[in-house]
């Protein structure tokens, strides 16, 4: 592997040196700590800052091509994706695998992970659409001149050890429909960069070490799929969740606090999934989540949450997948609940749940897998709380029409109640939080995402990327959803 050099001139060779040198004794080793993930990301900034476009890593406005490349392109278009694309070979610090060993020469389009077609505005004009290079296992960052490959439908970097933040000036490609970095090391706040990306559909963060607060902005974005799952997010769920439009939602594995907004039923048209699993979100359950005839998904599994299982539930009639364990919940489980039509799967286990109805009730007929361990439904059920555990619990019911967190049918008024501290205690309760495993053990996010080239590669022959984008995001999310639903045990809970 080529050193970096020629990078930058003088004191920003040095600087990028530094920022590999931090990245490599960091990614290589098994878990990034956070001071160690922001040590990376102060070395980036540096780097960025000297490459003249600011330490949000922008591209100056007059941002000078190298002389040193020549004319000898189809294109100035592909001239520029030329120059991004040795920036950024020259920002890897390792390539185990030698995927991009073939990025030399003019010829971008034949570099490994690279895909050319015709461009949108010009079929004449051969462009530079798509990055793969999901798995490849490089380690390095993105440098600003990312911000050039402005023809890019989708970039794919799952799988890799990418340090450092995303560079601003990627906010430039507006043709981007999906951006996966999932299962990399990028740090720092959440990547505002994303939302400034004017297309984008598919955005997946998961699996890396960003930190902060979700920002309202993701939720007012088209978005058609949201991947935010373990990373370090914390604070309260943005109260406008509800403006989403995507149809998959993932939350999961983060230190959420609060709610679930009650303008979570305002996704009724889009939402197919929804997964807060693992969080630390307390209150009762909003009503409003009955509104979501169409939503096949919901996992609220792993948190603080307390009260009762609203009945509204049941108005979910295309619910497969209910996952409501390891919570605080009391009270009965309706049989509406149980009865719903398309439920496979519904777990309710590890609360303090005191009566189940009939269907509810676990059995080898049932059509539903049901699971109904640990809580405190008492002798006739196996595997239950003891009257000591349950008592203190059951003793003090909480009122959801009062609580904080239940706001229905309270009128809408002042949202951003902040979530009180759940009435009672988190029983102990089998946490995931393993320690980080090192990319080599991780598993990859999705493995159906790594594995399958990317829609937009198979289903477009040719200049069709407008149309193809179109149809490839809701598959995608599609995908993504077959992955999710089994991502209880496997990807989400490392
Ligand atoms: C999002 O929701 C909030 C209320 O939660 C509303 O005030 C705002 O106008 C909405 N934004 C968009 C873009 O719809
Ligand atoms: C739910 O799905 C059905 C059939 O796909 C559709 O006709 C209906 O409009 C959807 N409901 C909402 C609220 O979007
Ligand atoms: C549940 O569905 C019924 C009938 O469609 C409707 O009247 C009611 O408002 C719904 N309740 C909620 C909370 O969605
Ligand atoms: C139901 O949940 C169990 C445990 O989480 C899982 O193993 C199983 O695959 C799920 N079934 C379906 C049909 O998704």
């Amino acid at each position: 592997m080529d050193p970096p050099l020629r990078l930058l001139p003088d004191g920003r060779l040095t600087a990028a040196l530094l920022l590999l040198g931090a990245c490599l004794s960091v990614c290589s080793v098994q878990a990034v700590t956070s001071a160690e993930a922001s040590y990376i990301a102060h070395r980036q900034l540096a780097a960025m800052k000297e490459a003249g476009g600011g330490e949000a890593g922008d591209l100056p406005p007059d941002f000078e091509f190298d002389d040193r490349v020549g004319a000898n392109f189809p294109n100035p278009r592909l001239r520029r994706a030329y120059i991004a694309l040795q920036a950024w070979r020259r920002a890897f610090y390792s390539d185990p695998k030698g995927y991009t060993s073939n990025w030399v020469g003019n010829e971008v389009c034949k570099y490994n992970g690279v895909v050319c077609v015709e461009a949108l505005d010009d079929p004449k004009v051969t462009v530079v659409a798509g990055i793969d290079l999901n798995g490849a296992d490089i380690a390095g960052y993105l440098p600003p001149e990312l911000g050039l490959l402005t023809d890019l439908a989708f970039f794919h970097i799952n799988s890799n050890r990418f340090c450092g933040i995303i560079p601003k000036s990627m906010s430039r490609l507006s043709l981007l429909h999906e951006f996966d970095v999932s299962n990399n090391r990028f740090v720092g706040p959440f990547p505002f960069v994303c939302l400034e990306m004017s297309s984008l559909k598919y955005l997946d963060l998961r699996f890396n070490d960003f930190e902060g607060e979700l920002p309202p902005g993701l939720f007012d974005k088209d978005l058609d799929a949201i991947f935010v799952n373990t990373n370090r997010f914390v604070g309260h769920i943005p109260e406008n969740l509800g403006n989403s439009t995507a149809s998959v939602v993932v939350v999961a594995n983060n230190g959420l606090t609060g709610c679930i907004p009650k303008s979570i039923g305002r996704m009724v048209r889009t939402l197919d999934e929804i997964i807060f699993l693992n969080n630390k979100l307390d209150g009762c359950l909003p009503l409003e989540m009955g509104l979501l005839q169409n939503t096949t998904v919901i996992d609220v599994s792993g948190n603080a949450l307390v009260g009762t299982l609203p009945e509204q539930l049941s108005n979910i009639t295309k619910l497969e997948q209910l996952d409501c364990s390891r919570n605080v919940f009391t009270g009965i489980v309706h049989e509406s609940i149980c009865e719903l039509p398309a439920l496979v799967n519904f777990s309710f286990a590890f609360n303090f749940f005191n009566s189940e109805a009939a269907p509810c009730m676990p059995s080898e007929k049932a059509l539903v897998n049901l699971d109904d361990r640990d809580n405190c439904l008492g002798a006739l059920r196996p595997a239950q709380k003891t009257t000591l555990q349950c008592a203190p619990v059951l003793a003090r019911p909480v009122d959801c029409s009062k609580h904080v967190c239940a706001g229905y049918p309270t009128p809408s008024g002042p949202p951003a109640l902040p979530g009180k501290p759940p009435m009672v205690k988190v029983p102990p309760t089998p946490t995931p939080d393993e320690p980080r495993k090192s990319p080599q053990q991780q598993p990859p996010p999705s493995p159906l995402k790594s594995e399958s080239p990317p829609a937009i590669i198979t289903a477009s022959s040719s200049s069709k990327l407008t149309t193809s984008s179109g149809r490839l995001t809701p598959a995608k999310a599609r995908r993504s959803k077959i992955t999710t639903s089994r991502i209880p045990t496997s990807a989400v809970v490392q």
